[in-house]
């Protein structure tokens, strides 16, 4: 690497932990919970035509998975040091047993990219079942980690 270039990087790495540092719990909290927010926006409606509450309608539902899916793998980064009180659910638990609540992250990210993934066949006897794993990996971790 030529001296200027490793000046960019350092420079890079300089701004990137700025902005690491300067996150309050706050804005952390917003953020996780604005991400849940939209989640439920999207699955909410997705439940209402696995329920039959909705008229199936398959590309939508489709969309709908694909945001799903890729919203489920922003709220981890959330999570940070010091933000487990104050104007959250979010239980210090997370804290003491973050190997198991990012255990949780990842099977969200893994069902919900398995719901997208069959949610492009249209086949409702596939998509109910991968619809309620989503479902009870929500649970799972809300019975857990959420007050
Ligand atoms: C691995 C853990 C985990 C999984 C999986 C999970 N959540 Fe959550 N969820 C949380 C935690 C922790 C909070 C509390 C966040 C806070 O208040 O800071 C939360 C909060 C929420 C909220 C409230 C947001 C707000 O405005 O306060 C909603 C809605 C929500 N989750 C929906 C869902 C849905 C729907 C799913 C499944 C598709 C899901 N969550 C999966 C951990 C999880």
């Amino acid at each position: 690497m030529n001296k200027i270039a490793a000046m960019g990087l350092a420079g890079v790495l300089a701004v990137a932990s700025t902005a690491a540092m300067a996150t309050k719990p706050e804005d952390a909290i917003d953020y996780r919970q604005g991400v849940f927010s939209a989640i439920k926006w999207h699955f909410g409606t997705m439940g209402a035509m696995v329920k039959g509450k909705m008229d199936y309608d398959a590309e939508d539902f489709a969309r709908r998975a694909e945001i799903v899916a890729q919203l489920s793998q922003l709220p981890k980064e959330g999570f940070i040091e010091g933000s487990y009180s104050g104007d959250t659910d979010a239980l210090p638990a997370i804290e003491e047993n973050w190997d198991k609540f990012e255990g949780g992250m990842n099977m969200l990210a893994e069902n919900t990219a398995k719901l997208a993934e069959v949610a492009a066949s249209g086949d409702m006897d596939q998509i109910r079942p991968a619809f309620g794993e989503v479902g009870k990996t929500c649970k799972g971790c809300h019975d857990n980690f959420k007050d």
